[in-house]
């Protein structure tokens, strides 16, 4: 990875001192900072990680100048046209698509692990009816380290796999138990005779006073929606998981950091805020009345759904996403959705306007997805739970890139003190 290119770092008063040059297969050159404390007592400053690459990783890459996403190399879009999200999850798991009989293996293996342990159920009743379904299932998922003691040994890659597979197996039966849970419903176990997805939705909507019959569009569309929401490089959660990972924790609480991690609106949280923004501004002539408030720098309120750390362009998931809402919406005869036209508009407008245009602020994954999972029939305090299920494929396979490589340490950032000056406690009596 390493080029001839060096960086020459001159500082005052110190010899020019001299950082190998990394050259990554797509994307931006790194300077290899690692020896800088040791040859010259500085460190960088860079709160955010605004310019800094964590590690260095096979999964993902985005072009946020392009609006590209690759899993693997494949282009989003073309997982999202050709492969199911379990193919997706074998492909970043193992780094290749799967053929036709590793797929059906793979969908076995995982369809044995999506039952939960019977007294998990009993963390349910700790809740009240009405608990944030996140709240609940950052709690259940930390509280599965309880209970497999026979995969917590995370240098054994055997053991680290079949977390892997149990973890993504039973995300979605956790997650549509936190559903059922504050609807006071009966939990429904997993009916193995139905896909990933379509199983998921039994979960959720199924009773057991009769069979749950899965409509093949909206699973089509919750299964791409899976999909998108599968990885993306090192975002706060994904950084949360490793960083936790790095200490030794096991899968299970580090996913359930990860989790804690997505639920804050300005990530993973922003598909339910953007919802409720919808809903609040309620009709399309008071769009511009909150596009002024998101251009005023003395009002906290930001376009949510917008904008993007990464994506100086279209996000490729925002575009997908678009789509899977037009053909949910056709599909139950909602083409003339409020929220989506207004959600059209809002998006034309901002477009539109000079200070989002130059900002290169445009739609990211969470715009769309809202008006999407309602439309399903999926309560907005369940998005991100959505958003979770589908990323802990991805939290799991950086979690075990990071694992993996023999090189990995600890994570442990220094940090510029503006403290108070060393000084003396003063006795009390002197006080
Ligand atoms: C996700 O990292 C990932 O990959 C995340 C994610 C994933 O898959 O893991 O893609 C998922 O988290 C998508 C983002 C969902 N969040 C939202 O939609 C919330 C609204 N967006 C913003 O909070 C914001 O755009 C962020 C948090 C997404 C990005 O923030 P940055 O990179 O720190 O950028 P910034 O806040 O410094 O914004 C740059 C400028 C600022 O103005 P100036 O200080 O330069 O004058 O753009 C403005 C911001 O005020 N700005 C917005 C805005 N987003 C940024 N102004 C109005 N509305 C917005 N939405």
């Amino acid at each position: 990875m390493t080029t001839e290119r060096k960086a020459i770092l001159n500082i005052e008063g110190q010899a020019p001192v001299e950082f190998p040059i990394m050259s990554p297969t797509h994307g931006n050159d790194c300077i290899d900072i690692r020896t800088l404390g040791g040859k010259t007592g500085l460190f960088t400053y860079d709160s955010g990680f605004l310019s800094t690459a964590s590690c260095n990783s096979k999964i993902t890459y985005i072009d946020g100048d392009k609006g590209e996403l690759l899993y693997r190399g494949y282009p989003i879009e073309q997982l999202a046209e050709h492969c199911n999200f379990l193919e997706v999850a074998y492909l970043l798991k193992n780094g290749e698509l799967p053929n036709a009989q590793e797929k059906k293996t793979f969908e076995n293996t995982i369809k044995q692990h999506t039952m939960v342990h019977d007294q998990l159920t009993r963390f349910y009743n700790g809740f009240r009816r009405d608990a944030h379904p996140m709240a609940i299932t950052v709690g259940v998922v930390g509280a599965l380290s309880a209970f497999y003691h026979d995969s917590l040994d995370i240098s054994n890659p055997e053991q680290r796999s079949i977390s892997f597979n149990r973890i993504v197996a039973k995300l979605p039966t956790i997650v549509a138990m936190a559903y059922k849970y504050n609807t006071g419903a009966p939990f429904m176990y997993p009916d193995n005779e139905l896909g990933y997805t379509a199983n998921f939705m039994q979960m959720m909507f199924g009773t057991p006073c009769e069979k749950y019959k899965p409509n093949p569009v909206l699973v089509n569309a919750l299964d791409t929606i899976f999909t998108l929401h599968a990885d993306h490089e090192q975002n706060a959660s994904t950084s949360t998981v490793r960083l936790a990972g790095s200490s030794g924790a096991n899968p299970f609480a580090c996913i359930s950091a990860g989790i804690a991690c997505l639920w804050g609106p300005a990530h993973g949280g922003a598909n339910e805020a953007c919802l409720q923004m919808l809903e609040e501004i309620g009709d399309v002539s008071r769009v511009g009345e909150y596009i002024k408030r998101a251009k005023d720098k003395n009002d906290s309120f930001k376009l949510m759904g917008f904008g993007h750390r990464v994506y100086k362009n279209f996000d490729p998931r925002a575009t997908l996403m678009r789509k899977v809402c037009d053909d949910v919406l056709k599909e139950l005869g909602l083409e003339n959705d409020r929220l989506f036209k207004l959600a059209k508009e809002l998006e034309k407008i901002a477009l539109e306007d000079p200070y989002f245009v130059e900002k290169k602020l445009y739609p990211n994954v969470d715009f769309y997805s809202g008006i999407v999972q309602k439309a399903i029939g999926i309560p907005t305090e369940m998005f991100t739970c959505i958003f979770a299920l589908a990323r802990t494929v991805g939290w799991m396979t950086q979690w075990e890139e990071m694992i993996s490589d023999p090189e990995y340490k600890i994570g442990r950032p220094r940090q510029l003190y503006v403290g108070a000056a060393r000084r003396d406690v003063v006795p009390l009596d002197k006080r």
